[in-house]
Order: C-alpha cells, then structure tokens, then sequence
C-alpha cells in the first residue's frame, strides 16, 4: 500500500501532515501517545496490526498531530523486519535484535505480537499508567506493556508482563523489560565502569552502527564491574544545561543487559532488561512474569534538569522514607576493623556523641564463635555475638549506646557464608556450589540460595531476630561482598526446576525477603553496600534508605564518585565518610563527606585539637543545612572531569538558601587558573544574597565579604569566586536570601 506521502507526492509535505491529522487512511489504526510534560512517546499500528513505536522526542502542542508522524518517515524495508516494532519479537520475519525470544510448549520458535488494546489510568494529576496488550494470532500467548508516567518529573518507568496458556510450561529465551526506538542521527552514549574502589568511572562513546552493549554476568553485587545507569545524549556529547538526554537505569539487582543498536536507518534501538545469559525461563500457564522495571528520565536541557527531576521524582515517589531524615553516624570499619571488643567499642560511642552523630555503626566482626569472625575468612552465617569480644551481647551494647545518648546500628551480610562457618556445615545445600567442582572464592566467601524458600526464612531471620531481640536497634548496614561462581542450586534440582531459573530467582527471592521485612519493620534505615557500590538501583532503594558508594574514601576520589552518582541519585541516598584515607588535611576530608549523608570513619579521640574542634562544629553546622542536601536541588556547576575544580551546590524550595561546594581537584597548582569566579545556579535573580563561607578551620579566616549583598541575577551571571587555592583547597560557601 502507497502511504500517503507518496500518494501526495505533489503536494507539500506540510498539506500531507495536515489532511492525515483529520483523515487517517486506515479507520482501524490506532495511535498511543504516551506523554510526560516535556516529551512523548507515540505507538502506533501499521496495516499488519503490528504496533510499533513511531515517535520519541518533544511533546507536540496538540495530541491530535501524533497520528501523522509516521506517514512523514518511512521505515518499511523488507530486511530485517521491523526495526521499530514496540516490543520485538523471534522467529517469524522479524530479524533485529528482538525483545522476546521464546520456544512454545510444543517446541515452535515463532513469535509475532499483535495490537489487541489498551487502556490508560490517570491515577492523580502527576501519573499515568498505559497498558497495551499484544497477542500472538497462532499461540494463547500474550504480552502486556506498561508504560507509568510521572508528567511533571518526566520520568518514565516500563515494564513488561508476559503469560500464556499453553500446554506446558514455554521456554522463555529473552524477556526484555523495554524496547525503544528513537530516531535520530547521532547518538552519545555515558557509561560507567567499575571495580572494587573504582566505582562509577564514566566512559562517553558516539554510538557507531551495530550493537552496544552494557551488560554484568555476576549474579550479586552484580554491579562490581558495571553499573545499569547510562546517559544517552542526542546529537552531541551530554552537556550539563542543554541538549536531549535520556538518564537510564535497568532497576535489577541481578545480572542485566541493556543493547543499543544504531540501524540501518541510523536510529536507535534500546532493549533493555534481565541479562538472557544462562536465564532461559520455563514459565508455566497462566502464571504472568512481570519484568523489572526500565526507569528514566528525559530532557531537553541537558542533564542537569534530567538529574534534578530524577532525584525529586525519587525522593517522591520511590526511595524508602526519600523525603524524611537520615542518621549521621560515626562506624567502627576503618576505626578498629575487625579488631575491637566492648571497650573499645563504647569509646567509640564517646567520640560519636563527641562528634554530635546521631548513630554509632557497628560493622563487621562481631559475630561467630566456633569459627570467629576475626578476619574474613570465617564465621560468616553464624549471626551470634561472638562471646569473647562481646561477653554481654548486643543488648548490652545498645543499651550502652542509649545511655551515651547515640543510636546504634549494626552490620550484617545475611545472603553469604564462609566455608568455615557452622551454617556451611550444616547446610551446604544451601550454599550456591557446583556439587562436583572444587570451590572457587570471592573474598573467601560463598552465596547462599536465595531461591530456596527456606534460604530466605533464614535471611529473613537474621534480620528478625536481631530487631526481635533489640527493638532499640535503629539502623542496618545490609552488604554483600561476592559474587556467583559455580551457578548451581541444590533447591532448584530437588524442584525439578531448570537450573537457568537461579539467576533470576536469587533476586526474587531477595526482593520477597526485602518485601517481608519492610512489612514487619517499615522504616527502620538500611544502608545498601556491596563491598562498596557493588548494588544500587531503584528497585532496591524500595527497601534502602541510602546505600554505600564505594570503599574508596580517599576524598578526591570521592568527588569523582559522587559526582558521577548524582547524575542518577539524590545526595539523600548516597554516604559519604570521613576516614584516614588520602593525605588531605581534615577539614577537607570532612568538607568533602558534607555534600553527601555524612558519617564517620575514624576514631575521633586521635584527633588533634584542632581538628576535632573544627569536626564537632562542621557537623553542627552541617545540621543546620542538611535538609537543602538531602532535599534541595542540585547544581553542578563545574565539573571536575574537565577542570581543576569542581563545584556544586543544593538550593532549598523556596530558593532562599543554598550551599556551594568547591574543592580544588589538581594538584599541579601551575595549572589550576586563579580567581576564577563560579557562576551559581538555582537561585531567584531577584532576590538579594549575601554568601558567607562557612566550615572554616579554627584560627584562619575567609576572604569572602559576608556583608555585601547581590542579586541572585549577578551570582548566577557573574558568580562568585571562592578562592580556592593550594592552601584552601575546599571551600564551602552558605547563600542566605537578605528578607
Ligand atoms: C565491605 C564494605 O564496603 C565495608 O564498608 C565494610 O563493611 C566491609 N565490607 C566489612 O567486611
């Protein structure tokens, strides 16, 4: 069939655009514009019935327009099927990289979705959920598509549930969570690599044609090497305050994958979702598998206003207590490690009121005692206080703690064990181990089977048991150091379940022990760690308060790492904390933490005068302003990457007040050009400001003038120059609006 381009090959383009927004050629299509406020997405039949995505950019004015896109793009081609199909399928004549691949009951391989309809709730002002069902004509095989809204955060969040009534159970080869398609002619992709304490380090490719990929095998802690967030620039590399962008995130804590293939058209395709790598899932008849959720944000100006409507819609709607307080606290890790005992620990809890913390943090190390926790190469599993080091137990420890006027948390890692541990002996079916191969260690340590129910009884009660016997207790350091090796469940054999189910059922089962606990015990804060920032995503800051970003606490490093975090989380969410590491004097170890949710590593009581005096009074000052960190909006404003200093800044609601923080990042001091002024963000222009440095080290003073005032117009045209230099090599600066 002629479309009507050509059918109007005389006329303008613009005639032919303007008769198909009033007269579509086929009665029957249908068009499902999916918009946030600034953008849209638009699926649209084709004469097959095939839905497919023929729109993702800016939002037109008028909803009526949609209709038309495709007729003003031509994408048929008989080579490889259907590039921008909606959800791409195997088997038939479709050969892109499809979406879902999957064999039926009967061992037949072809798949091909069909529109059959679709609905869209509008639950209150701000959200949307669309659902589109699609069936196959030939199989009782189904696939619903959920596309959730949040207009005014232009954050959009996709999922995919699948289901059947078939004979028997249908192999499921791949069952991405989303599949985009977005037409363009250049594409930037940010991703961001790691390893033990190099979390986060950021990569920008232009994206060539043929396959992409970011992907991780490792099954838990599953992020170590790779992250799932990503930034996708249009056009040209991601900027700051302009240009289209797409922040993006697969929130799974398993293995995950997420392709972006430039076409033969040049446009992109992005399938995302659970890693198919040793996951083909047998799903059995009417049970629906829903997919984990695809979560982004878009813009048109840049990743700025991309990061901060994230970090809102977050804080709003999806991080565990994301618009409540957090606990600063001081932890014993690099304080003592795994050599401490009760004294040592409630001197601790002198330096954590002396500090003026809310919470002390016991960490590794007190539990097990046929097999010690001395080190880390035993005792994990066995969750009972470790009798010489804690002759009086937990309870005692916390009542300690309360009498000192602290909190106290404590650390647990309830889905490994150490071979040498009593859990191990008496439940190595238990233990994720190849039967016949000899064991292989990551940080001497196995993961248990958290497919097994029974595996996830045991987490659970960890947990439980601890609050059960502490209600006092107030925080939970929940980590998890290793990594799968060896596959192999016990549980799924005995089940007559396939093998291929472990990775996917290790994080169900996760989640299901997650759901059961916050049932229980709703809003108790737990900070995520996996040896560092080996987890992090959306799906488990459903449960999280905050999570750990990496062990290296070296505060260079950690301007690097939590810069590149803030393009997709909220500084509420993210600890940061002063240790030993690094050769930076304190207060530029402390000025650093401060941008984050603070907390110490250190024991306090080896601090020198001064500098104890100068924490004590940076961490009272900093409760005077961590509401505008964890709440405010964010600002980068220089960006170390690309130059000596980097800065940023949080500004409250009401732009009255904000924080700016500046820190010199190169150390050839030849190279860092002096007096250079800050352009500030966020404020109102008309507004007057006065700026006043604070957390100033005892007996030095500032050179800012806190008793001139300017318009925030002059602050965000002009700036400020924070005179940074070698000898203040971080400055933080309070903007107070003159009322
Ligand atoms: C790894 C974490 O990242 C550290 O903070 C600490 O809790 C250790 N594990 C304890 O073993």
């Amino acid at each position: 069939m002629k479309t009507l381009l050509q059918i109007f090959s005389h006329a303008s383009i613009y005639t032919a655009v303007l008769f198909i927004a009033i007269a579509p050629i086929n009665a029957q299509q249908v068009t499902i514009p999916i918009e946030t406020e600034t953008h849209a997405i638009v699926l649209q039949t084709d004469k097959n019935n095939l839905l497919r995505t023929v729109y993702f950019g800016k939002r037109l004015l008028g909803s009526s327009e949609y209709s038309a896109v495709s007729t003003v793009s031509r994408l048929d081609d008989d080579n490889a099927g259907i590039y921008n199909a909606v959800y791409t399928t195997a088997g038939t004549w479709n050969l892109a990289e499809p979406a879902i691949q999957v064999k039926h009951a009967d061992g037949n391989t072809s798949l091909e979705l069909k529109y059959v309809s679709h609905t869209r709730e509008q639950p209150d002002d701000n959200t949307s959920l669309t659902r589109v069902v699609l069936k196959d004509n030939v199989y009782p095989f189904q696939v619903t598509l959920f596309y959730k809204v949040w207009m005014k955060e232009n954050v959009i969040e996709q999922w995919t549930e699948i289901q059947h009534s078939e004979k028997k159970p249908v192999q499921m080869q791949k069952y991405a969570s989303a599949n985009l398609y977005v037409a363009n002619s250049d594409f930037y992709l940010t991703t961001f690599h790691g390893m033990w304490a190099k979390e986060m380090q950021p990569a920008e490719t232009k994206l060539e044609r043929g396959t992409r990929s970011i992907d991780t095998k490792l099954g838990a802690r599953a992020m170590l090497l790779q992250s799932s967030s990503f930034i996708l620039a249009l056009d040209h590399p991601a900027r700051e305050n302009d240009g289209d962008v797409l922040l993006g995130q697969i929130a799974w804590s398993g293995n995950f994958k997420v392709d972006f293939e430039v076409d033969a058209y040049n446009n992109l395709r992005l399938i995302a979702g659970i890693n198919p790598f040793a996951s083909e899932y047998a799903l059995p008849a009417n049970q629906p598998f829903k997919t984990p959720s695809f979560i982004y944000a878009v813009s048109g100006k840049g990743t700025g206003d991309a990061s901060r409507n994230l970090h809102s819609w977050a804080r709003k709607y999806r991080v565990l207590d994301g618009q409540g307080q957090r606990l600063t606290l001081l932890n014993n890790w690099e304080a003592t490690y795994f050599d401490f005992d009760e004294n040592k620990l409630t001197a601790l809890y002198k330096d954590a009121k002396n500090l003026g913390v809310d919470l002390f943090l016991l960490d590794d190390g007190w539990f097990g005692n046929k097999y010690p926790r001395n080190g880390d190469t035993a005792g994990l599993g066995d969750w009972q206080e470790n009798v010489k080091k804690l002759p009086h137990g937990l309870g005692y420890l916390v009542a300690e703690a309360k009498k000192e006027g602290v909190k106290f948390g404590i650390w647990i890692e309830p889905e490994m064990v150490n071979p040498k541990s009593e859990l191990y002996e008496k439940h190595i079916d238990w233990v994720i181990r190849q039967p016949d191969r000899p064991e292989v260690y990551y940080r001497n340590q196995l993961v248990l089977d958290l497919s097994n129910p029974e595996v996830q009884d045991f987490v659970y009660g960890v947990v439980d048991n601890l609050f059960t016997k502490n209600p006092e207790l107030a925080f939970i350091k929940w980590d998890c150091n290793a990594v799968i090796y060896n596959a192999y469940s016990v549980y799924l054999n005995k089940k007559q379940l396939p093998q291929s189910h472990l990775y996917v059922e290790y994080v169900k089962g996760l989640y299901s022990v997650l759901q059961r606990l916050r049932a229980k015990y709703p809003k108790v804060p737990m900070m995520l760690c996996s040896g560092g920032g080996g987890r992090g995503d959306y799906e488990l800051l459903k449960y999280f308060t905050e999570f750990w970003p990496s062990d290296d606490t070296e505060p260079l490093e950690l301007i690097f790492i939590q810069w590149d975090y803030s393009y997709f989380f909220p500084s509420i969410v993210t600890d940061n904390h002063v240790t030993d590491w690094g050769k930076q004097p304190l207060k530029f170890r402390v000025d650093v933490a401060c941008m984050g949710k603070l907390g110490f590593d250190i024991v306090a009581s080896h601090l020198n005068e001064n500098d104890l005096r100068f924490a004590k009074e940076a961490v009272s000052t900093y409760h005077s302003y961590k509401n505008i960190v964890w709440h405010g909006d964010l600002f980068r404003l220089v960006n170390p990457h690309d130059n000596d200093i980097a800065s940023l800044m949080y500004v409250d609601q009401a732009k009255s007040k904000a924080i700016v923080f500046n820190y010199l990042v190169n150390n050839r001091q030849r190279l860092v050009e002096p007096q250079k002024q800050v352009k500030l963000a966020g404020l109102d222009p008309q507004k007057k400001y006065t700026v006043k440095e604070i957390n100033i080290y005892p007996d030095t003073r500032s050179p800012i003038n806190t008793s001139v005032s300017y318009s925030g117009d002059f602050l965000m045209k002009v700036g400020i120059n924070p005179d940074i230099n070698a000898r203040r090599a971080s400055v933080l600066l309070e903007i107070n609006e003159v009322k």
